[in-house]
C-alpha cells in the first residue's frame, strides 16, 4: 500500500515552486520598501491563544483547529492563522517597549480543517503583515498599499477588487448587535439551524451565508456600517481619503464579515472572480483591542493575511510558469571524457552557472536529447579526441553553431 499525503495538504514542486520563489521574493521586496521586518513564530501554540485571540464562537476555533494533547497532556494547536501568534510574541518579548511603531511580516504554513477544494486547503501558506502602534487611518492605507504593490508587481492587480467596510468598535457595536439579535429572533422560524444557533454569539455571520433564502433575509437587515459612531465614521472617511491619495481603487462593501472576532473599525478584503468559490485572496483589518486582551499594553494595530496558493493560482492565469533553465549541459561521447567533463562542470558551477552532467553512461544521442529537454543554452562535448586536443566542442543551442574552445578558456567563452 502506498502512503499518501494527508487530505487537503499538498506537495509543492516544479514548475509551481519556481513561481512560489518569485512570489516570496516579491513579498520580501515589498516588505522591505515599506519597512516591515520578518518574524518567525512556532507552528504549534497553546490552544488557549487561539480561543482567546481568534474567538471561541468563530468557525475556526469551533470546528477547524488541529488540536491535540502532547505527551505532557498540554493542549496544543497547529496555528490556524498568524496574528494571534505575532501578538503573543510581541507581548512575551515586550517588543513594543520603546517602539511607538512595530512593523512585522510573516510567511508560513497555517492549518484549518476545512472541506478541501480549489483554493481551499487544510494546510495552506499565508503571508501576513501586522502594523502595531498608530491608530491613524493612513496606517490602514499603508498595509493596503503594500498589498496593492505586491499584486501589481505580480501583474494580478487587474484580477482583484478591494472591498472595505467598518465593523465598528466597542462603543457602537453592542447597540447594533442588540438590534440585529432582536430582528433575527423575530425571524427565527425562517432561519436555518446554523444561523439560529449563532443569533446571540455571532449574528453578523448571516451576511456571508451561502444559502440564497438566507441571503434574501439578510438583505432586509440593517448593516453595521450604517450604525457606526462618530469616531468610527471619521476613521473610515480617513481610510477612504488615504486610498484616494494613493490612487488605490476600492468599493465600500457593508456586507464584509470577517471570520475572526478581533476586528474593530476597518475590515477589508481583496476579492477575485477568477478562483471559483474561493474569492478572497487577502483579508484583514484593524484590531485595536487584541494586544491588551492578550496581556500587552493598549495598542492599536492593523494587518492582513494573504493565501500564497490563491495568489499562485491567480498568477498562473497570466500564463505557464517558466522554470529556471540550464546554462550548460556536459556531454561525453566516451568514458574517457567523463572525469574531465566532471571537473570542468564543477569549475563552471563555482562561477555561478547552472550546469548538468549525466552519470548514466548513456549514448551521446541520449545525452544530447537530455540537453535539449533541459533547454540548455550551451552543450559542451568532451571525449577522448577532445582531451587529446585540449579543446572542448561548445555548441550554442539557440544559434545552432559550434566552436572549439581550449579547456582553460571555457568560462570566458560561455560567460560572454
Ligand atoms: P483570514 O481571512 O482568515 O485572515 O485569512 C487570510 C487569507 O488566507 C485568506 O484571504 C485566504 O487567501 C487565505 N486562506 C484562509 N484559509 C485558507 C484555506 N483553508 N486555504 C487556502 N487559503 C486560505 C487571517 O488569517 C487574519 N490573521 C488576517 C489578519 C492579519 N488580520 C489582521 N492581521
Amino acid at each position: 500500500m502506498k502512503i499518501q499525503s494527508v487530505r487537503g495538504m499538498n506537495d509543492i514542486f516544479q514548475p509551481e515552486i519556481t513561481l512560489w520563489h518569485k512570489i516570496e521574493s516579491d513579498i520580501r521586496d515589498a516588505c522591505r520598501v515599506f519597512g516591515f521586518s520578518e518574524i518567525r513564530t512556532p507552528i504549534l501554540e497553546p490552544t488557549e491563544l487561539f480561543k482567546r485571540g481568534v474567538g471561541s464562537d468563530t468557525d475556526i476555533v469551533e470546528k477547524e483547529m488541529y488540536t491535540f494533547a502532547d505527551r505532557n497532556g498540554d493542549s496544543l494547536t497547529l496555528r490556524p492563522e498568524g496574528t494571534a501568534s505575532v501578538v503573543r510574541a510581541i507581548v512575551e518579548h515586550g517588543l513594543l517597549g520603546e517602539n511607538p511603531t512595530l512593523k512585522l511580516y510573516y510567511m508560513g504554513p497555517m492549518f484549518r480543517h476545512e472541506r478541501p477544494q480549489k483554493g481551499r486547503y487544510r494546510q495552506f501558506y499565508q503571508f501576513g503583515v501586522e502594523l502595531v502602534g498608530p491608530d491613524h487611518p493612513f496606517a490602514d492605507v499603508e498595509v493596503l498599499a503594500l498589498q496593492h504593490l505586491l499584486l501589481k508587481k505580480l501583474g494580478v492587480d487587474k484580477f482583484v477588487e478591494l472591498r472595505i467596510s467598518s465593523v465598528g468598535c466597542e462603543q457602537c457595536r453592542p447597540a447594533y448587535k442588540e438590534k440585529l439579535i432582536s430582528l433575527l429572533e423575530s425571524k427565527k422560524s425562517e432561519l436555518p439551524e446554523d444561523v439560529q444557533k449563532r443569533i446571540h454569539t455571532n449574528p453578523q455571520r448571516i451576511f456571508d451565508h451561502k444559502d440564497e433564502k438566507v441571503q434574501k433575509i439578510a438583505a432586509t437587515l440593517p448593516v453595521m456600517v450604517d450604525s457606526i459612531c462618530e469616531s468610527c465614521r471619521k476613521h473610515l472617511n480617513g481610510v477612504e481619503e488615504g486610498l484616494k491619495a494613493y490612487k488605490i481603487p476600492y468599493t465600500l462593501d457593508p456586507k464584509i464579515v470577517r471570520g475572526l472576532d478581533y476586528y474593530t473599525q476597518t475590515a477589508f478584503e481583496f476579492v477575485t472572480d477568477k478562483l471559483g468559490a474561493q474569492s478572497t485572496v487577502c483579508g484583514g483589518g484593524r484590531y485595536n483591542k487584541l494586544i491588551a486582551e492578550l496581556g500587552g499594553p493598549e495598542s492599536p494595530a492593523v494587518g492582513f493575511g494573504m493565501g500564497i496558493e490563491r495568489l499562485s493560482l491567480l498568477v498562473q492565469q497570466l500564463g505557464a510558469v517558466e522554470v529556471d533553465s540550464c546554462d550548460v549541459a556536459f556531454v561525453y561521447p566516451d568514458e574517457k571524457g567523463l572525469p574531465v567533463a566532471f571537473q570542468l562542470c564543477q569549475e563552471l558551477r563555482l562561477a555561478g552557472l547552472h550546469c548538468e552532467i549525466d552519470y548514466q553512461g548513456r549514448s551521446m544521442k541520449s545525452q544530447m536529447k537530455r540537453a535539449d529537454k533541459l533547454k540548455a543554452r550551451y552543450t559542451v562535448i568532451i571525449g577522448g579526441s577532445e582531451i587529446e586536443r585540449g579543446m572542448a566542442v561548445v555548441k550554442d543551442m539557440a544559434a545552432r553553431s559550434q566552436k572549439d574552445v581550449p579547456f582553460d578558456q571555457l568560462l570566458n567563452s560561455i560567460g560572454n
